[in-house]
């Protein structure tokens, strides 16, 4: 695969989460951050595991550097999402959360529940998330410690 020029993030959701995965896509593309959308694209019900694994592969493939998922509380896309081998997902709705599970967790994907946070917290969410490095040092050995929990 061509290396990619720009930072990339995937952002995808079930149809609760589908109006604030909109809403973010608007901001993150108006922050000059690539996106790539994988749906789905409707409030018409479908089921929220099938769209973690579309988000998260951007990421697993190398497409995107980040994963935004959206469903009703978030929980149920992180849940889906955290089966998948060198995804750690996490679910947040405080910015501080948000940022330490960049610091700390090496988190690349962020959960977002549409039915708990407004739009206006998950743009600054997604913000807090985009913009914090990992940390590493001793935190690189606990996420070591997870990878191995996949085995
Ligand atoms: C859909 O109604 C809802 O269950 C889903 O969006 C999510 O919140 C699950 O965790």
């Amino acid at each position: 695969m061509a290396k990619r020029e720009k930072f990339t993030v995937a952002l995808a959701a079930d149809h609760a989460g589908f109006p604030l995965k909109e809403a973010l896509l608007e901001h993150l593309m108006k922050r000059g951050i690539d996106c790539i959308d994988c749906g789905t694209n409707s409030t018409e019900s479908c089921d929220y595991p099938q769209y973690a694994v579309s988000g998260c592969c951007k990421v697993l493939d190398g497409e995107a550097d980040l994963t935004t998922l959206c469903c009703g509380t978030g929980i149920g896309m992180s849940m889906a999402a955290n089966k998948l081998k060198g995804i750690r997902a996490a679910c947040c709705s405080d910015v501080f959360s948000a940022k330490y599970t960049r610091l700390h967790n090496n988190a690349n994907v962020l959960c977002l529940g549409s039915r708990v946070v407004g739009a206006g917290l998950a743009c600054e969410l997604a913000d807090v998330f985009v913009d914090t490095g990992f940390e590493g040092g001793k935190h690189q050995r606990r996420i070591d410690m997870i990878a191995d929990l996949e085995k």
